[in-house]
């Protein structure tokens, strides 16, 4: 069906509307005697042979461009190879509907500053969810409005009609973030949803579906193949989760051209480095898709390990939550046989200070009583998390 009445124009901040973007140096020329960007010509202050160490061998092979062998220089600013890998592995089309950011923290930020006027604007969550999104609101001086999940035994899905009423009653909220899977919630939104919330005619804003966890997910869960259909839709996705590449931070929303043209436009001109676009395309070839494939295919079977086990713990309830992601949210049962916050709050700081597993306390989040987030570790780390913690349950 789709949004044939959205107005990009009418939800952009009027000063990025209106906004001429920086031109750098290397949106004009990338090769010859470059004296134009102020780097350094006498190259990298690394003793000899530590660069290609800590970058794959491909680099500085003669098959990559000329950034890629040489770090003195400005990265591209387009990374139009890292975009095309995405594409591939994601079965899109085209790679103008895509914007990298530094982690899918500097997406989610951008989105705020695009779409949000400070003090005036607003972004719509659903608590329990992911709390950069109410931080990077903060930080812009943007108001956040919460409409919880149906948290009901664990259900963890929207109050579509509660969304709706809310986005009704109040047109300064220009974004609406959802978390798909959620973090803590580990749950996958479901479709008919989502897409009711994208059809709304009440609403003008933007709809963000975080996807950070979702190659845990079965295929087919994603909606980031919605972008071509809904102009008003963005979807993040990270290399932090599958891929295991936290430490590069590389991020991409992907939404239709028109808002990733604007992504691009605001974003700091150099913000993806060299050694961050090598590493990215290393791992998003062929064999680096099958070994994500294989970790995840572990992570699963790990996955389902941590749920057996746990719940036949004395002390932890019935796991909560979707499970559709690389954790679990595990409840801490009180002498009374309800969650308690007590108990869980002291186990996580007794493990993590006495016992050397650090886990995450979530039971101050909505729905989420006495809970435990458990992140799945390898089996050999699973199998000391079971020990550690059916010993401190009987101790505690
Ligand atoms: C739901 C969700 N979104 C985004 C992120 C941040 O991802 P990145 O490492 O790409 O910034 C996280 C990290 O934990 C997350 O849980």
């Amino acid at each position: 069906m789709g949004r044939d009445n959205f107005s990009l124009q009418a939800v952009v901040r009027p000063n990025i509307w209106a906004l001429k973007p920086y031109r750098c140096a290397r949106d004009d020329y990338s090769t010859g005697i470059l004296l134009d960007a102020n780097e350094n010509s006498y190259g990298t202050s690394f003793p000899l042979g530590v660069t290609p160490a800590i970058l794959p061998q491909q680099a500085g092979s003669g098959e990559d461009s000329y950034t890629d062998r040489h770090l003195e220089r400005y990265p591209d600013p387009h990374q139009a190879d890292v975009k095309a890998s995405i594409a591939a592995f994601r079965g899109l089309p085209k790679t103008d509907c895509f914007f990298l950011g530094v982690g899918s923290d500097e997406s989610l930020d951008l989105i705020i500053r695009v779409f949000c006027t400070p003090a005036k604007d607003k972004v719509l969550i659903c608590p329990p969810t992911y709390g950069m999104y109410s931080v990077c609101a903060q930080i812009n001086d943007v108001e956040v409005v919460k409409v919880p999940l149906d948290v009901e035994k664990g259900r963890f899905q929207m109050q579509l009609d509660k969304i709706k009423a809310t986005v009704d009653a109040d047109p300064s909220i220009k974004v609406i973030f959802l978390c798909s899977p959620g973090n803590p919630t580990g749950t996958l939104l479901n479709h008919a949803d989502i897409k009711s919330l994208l059809e709304y005619p009440g609403y003008n804003g933007v709809i963000v579906v975080d996807e950070a966890y979702i190659d845990f997910c079965p295929d087919g869960s994603s909606v980031c193949g919605w972008v071509g259909e809904y102009p008003n839709l963005i979807v993040t996705q990270t290399l932090s989760k599958s891929f295991g590449l936290a430490g590069i931070r590389l991020g991409v929303a992907i939404s239709s051209p028109e808002i990733a043209q604007i992504f691009n436009n605001t974003k700091a001109p150099y913000n993806i480095s060299t050694p961050t676009s090598i590493l990215a395309r290393a791992a998003l070839a062929k064999d680096g898709v099958a070994q994500m494939q294989q970790h995840v295919t572990s992570i699963l079977a790990q996955r389902d390990y941590l749920i057996t086990e746990l719940v036949k713990l004395p002390g932890v309830g019935p796991i909560i939550g979707g499970n559709h992601a690389n954790f679990v949210l595990a409840p801490i049962l009180g002498p009374d046989g309800t969650p308690s916050n007590d108990r869980a709050f002291k186990l996580y700081k007794t493990m993590a200070e006495s016992e050397g597993v650090v886990v995450r306390y979530r039971g101050s989040e909505l729905g989420c009583e006495g809970c435990l987030r458990v992140t799945v570790g390898t089996e050999e780390e699973n199998r000391t998390l079971l020990e550690k913690l059916r010993r401190l349950l009987q101790q505690l």
